[in-house]
């Protein structure tokens, strides 16, 4: 079966076509970076009208690429859920269209369960269950997924997703928009212990993530300098501010995976791009005897590949969709995982 798959919840405008939810015959993105950049974060307005540009020209390359035409198609998967709304409606708009014209099945996605699909693409052994984290610019998300499309949301964001971290920390810093690989790279020459900077929420028992502090303890550890005019150690701010992110990532997804008794983790997003990340990811999965597994990078940030990968997920569930399919801002992936006493127990109706 082939999934054409639309993706334009935030700056990029993607679509791809997948078969059989594995194999990627193509995969178009149009980023809007420099369109966003001088404003140093993404302007939802100018973001809608970008997407409504682009859309056709993306879903017409998409099907080049991959030696198809329209008449080849046998479902559409679009991005219905979290992101900005006028962005969600250009590609659910586009995708309605098609599926109307050709009379197809269409299948409305949450964004993060994109992401989950990701690394389901990629690395099709990953079993079930296992705990995957989600952390991008616009959302944070430590997941049990019990089994393919059933998830159990063991804790959230509850301000500034960890990757809007980075890009404020950047922003603050002079460094440009998106603020992740700019502090990545920089923080290879730096020292992470340079400064000693909090680990929000680590050791509070939840798994709900809060990284605004921590964005606010780098502004007020340098504003007085910026202020004078001194120039900084950017290296080492930036190794310290990702050493933080890092351990607390990494250590609430992996008492996840210990609580839950899983023994392997998916890590997913655009923040799971991170090097750092990854190799304390992969450190502690040595330590505890777990597997780790990340998305290569061209998944990392958005794609429609992951949309169409799970958009065929969800139809192999029974699920066909149709031209009511409407877009929210933000939307629960699944009912609040529950525990009680350390043990896992079944999760309250919700
Ligand atoms: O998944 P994504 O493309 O969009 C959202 O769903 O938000 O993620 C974009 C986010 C940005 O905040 C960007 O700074 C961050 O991912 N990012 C990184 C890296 N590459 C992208 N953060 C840390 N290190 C990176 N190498
Ligand atoms: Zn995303």
């Amino acid at each position: 079966m082939l999934v054409l798959g639309i993706e334009s919840s935030c700056d990029e405008t993607a679509a791809a076509l997948v078969e059989d939810g594995r194999t990627v015959l193509s995969s178009v993105i149009a980023s809007q970076l420099e369109l966003h950049q001088k404003y140093g974060g993404v302007v939802p307005e100018i973001a809608a009208r970008r997407h409504a540009e682009l859309i056709g020209y993306v879903v017409r390359e998409a099907l080049d690429k991959a030696g198809k035409s329209i008449t080849d198609i046998d479902a559409v998967a679009v991005t219905a859920r979290q992101g900005l709304v006028g962005c969600l409606m250009v590609g659910v708009a586009a995708a309605k269209t098609i599926a109307y014209a050709r009379q197809l099945p269409l299948i409305g996605v949450h964004h993060v369960e994109g992401h989950v699909f990701a690394n389901l693409l990629a690395h099709p052994g990953i079993t079930f269950p296992h705990v995957c984290l989600t952390v991008s610019g616009g959302h944070n998300m430590l997941l049990y997924v019990s089994r393919r499309c059933h998830y159990e949301v063991m804790g959230t964001t509850l301000d500034d997703a960890a990757g809007e971290a980075f890009d404020k920390v950047a922003k603050f810093l002079g460094m440009g928009f998106p603020g992740g690989p700019v502090i990545d790279r920089l923080a290879r020459q730096g020292n992470p212990r340079a400064f000693q900077l909090p680990r929000p929420m680590l050791k509070d028992g939840s798994y709900d993530f809060s990284f605004s502090g921590l964005k606010t303890a780098v502004v007020n550890m340098f504003r007085e300098r910026i202020n004078r005019g001194e120039s900084l150690p950017l290296a080492d701010i930036a190794a310290s501010f990702q050493e933080a992110v890092v351990d607390v990532l990494v250590g609430k997804t992996v008492r996840a995976a210990e609580e839950t008794g899983v023994r392997v983790i998916g890590v997913t997003g655009g923040v799971s791009a991170n090097s750092r990340l990854r190799e304390a990811f992969l450190e502690a999965a040595e330590r505890k005897g777990l597997k780790v597994f990340f998305p290569p990078l061209s998944l990392c940030t958005d794609n429609a590949a992951m949309i169409a990968a799970a958009g065929y997920a969800r139809m192999e569930a029974g699920e066909r969709g149709d031209l009511s399919l409407y877009v929210l801002s933000s939307a629960l992936l699944g009912r609040r995982y529950e525990s009680e006493g350390g043990k896992r127990c079944p999760a309250a109706p919700g």
